[in-house]
């Protein structure tokens, strides 16, 4: 069947990336998805059961940094649009160790940019959708969000290798006319997320009656966002938003950790049938994170007003839904927590 764009997915089989493939796969049958990942530690093909005997679907196994492997998979498949999601995305493990994350996410991200440019070669109708995150913009005192002309202040190595990131993709729009589109987004949270962030991290432990692991004091303030909204936001922004801008995405919600930390204790209460306040006590603090960034807060009002999108759930409807899918699915969760993770899980502990 001839497709009507056949979109390269990076970083598909990730915990975002899988869901716009899952997304792209059901909704446009006329658009071939070709899922391109490393299967990194945080890469499971398993996140796309669902959709992986689609006709409409292709998976390549293959590294960002590998030119070669790019120049052939955009020639095989003739590649007419790119969402980039692949990179290192957890920040403990940027501060462990940061080399990964300038390979994948600024090496990797100029080496699909420039494959891009040379296939297409300034013909066409392209589309080189950027996915990248508000931490770009540093870290917020008590007032104030971030806007798109908020001034770039990353802090971590990890916001430092995707502002590198996002300063390459703005550059070859600049330079060279690539017709780019970019996004930064909060927090995001929902299902097939791996359970070293926060929020799958904190209910596997509640399962676990293990204990719940909290940096400083607290009361760092995440603005959080489901993912199936994140990825209708993609959706919207790759297919109406205008070649050169970037969008910030977000639901207006923000939480600090230990209070989040006990609305899901609550939650887990209820689900499990274990008395009120059980599962509280399971909270832990330990030492901060270096360089914690204290809050981010996401203005999404371009997005809403020029593009007409907004969140689909509340916070309230979207973490049952998770709390759900992950009571539900313990097998996805034990495979993973079962194998090499648990060892860096566990030695991150033992160096706190
Ligand atoms: P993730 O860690 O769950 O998945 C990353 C995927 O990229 C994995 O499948 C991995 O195998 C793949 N990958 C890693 N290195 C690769 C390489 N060199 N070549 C090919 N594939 C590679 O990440 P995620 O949370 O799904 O994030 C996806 C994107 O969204 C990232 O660019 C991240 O910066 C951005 N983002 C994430 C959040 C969030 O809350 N998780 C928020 C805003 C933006
Ligand atoms: P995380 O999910 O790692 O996302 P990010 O650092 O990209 O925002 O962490 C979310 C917040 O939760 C952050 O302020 C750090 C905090 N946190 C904990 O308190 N305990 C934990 O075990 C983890 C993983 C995170």
């Amino acid at each position: 069947m001839g497709y009507s764009k056949t979109i390269l997915v990076t970083g598909g089989a990730g915990f975002i990336g899988s869901h716009v493939v899952r997304l792209l796969v059901n909704k446009y049958s006329d658009y071939r998805i070709v899922n391109f990942d490393k299967l990194t530690y945080a890469g499971n093909l398993k996140n796309l059961t669902d959709v992986e005997n689609a006709p409409n679907y292709a998976f390549v196994k293959g590294d960002i940094c590998d030119r070669e492997a790019l120049k052939n998979v955009f020639e095989e498949y003739n590649v007419s649009d790119v969402i980039h999601l692949a990179a290192e995305s957890h920040v403990d493990r940027s501060i462990e160790g940061p080399m990964e994350f300038v390979m994948t996410n600024v090496v990797g991200t100029v080496n699909l940019l420039q494959q891009a440019k040379d296939s297409w070669n300034g013909e066409g109708n392209h589309v080189f959708h950027h996915v990248s995150t508000d931490e770009v913009y540093g870290s917020l005192g008590d007032e104030g969000l971030f806007e798109e002309i908020t001034a770039y202040d990353p802090r971590s190595p990890y916001s430092a290798s995707k502002a590198s990131s996002d300063h390459f993709v703005r550059a070859f729009y600049h330079t060279y006319g690539l017709p780019i589109k970019m996004s930064n987004c909060s927090n995001n949270y929902g299902s097939h997320h791996f359970p070293e962030k926060l929020i799958p991290l904190m209910i596997n432990n509640i399962v676990h009656k293990k204990p719940l692991p909290i940096y400083g004091k607290g009361d760092n303030i995440r603005d959080w966002l489901w993912v199936v909204d994140h990825a209708s936001a993609i959706e919207t922004i790759f297919h109406k938003g205008r070649v050169g801008e970037s969008y910030n995405v977000g639901g207006l919600n923000e939480w600090t950790n230990i209070a989040l930390v006990k609305h899901l204790c609550r939650l887990m209460d209820q689900k499990l049938g274990r008395s009120e306040g059980e599962s509280e006590q399971l909270i832990t603090y330990v030492t901060d994170r270096a360089g914690h960034d204290m809050r981010y807060a996401i203005d999404a009002t371009k997005l809403e007003s020029e593009l007409n999108w907004k969140p689909s759930v509340t916070f309230e409807e979207g973490l049952d839904h998770t709390v759900d899918w992950y009571l539900n699915n313990s097998e996805w969760i034990e495979e993973i927590t079962s194998g090499s993770y648990r060892e860096y899980y566990e030695s991150m502990y033992d160096n706190r």
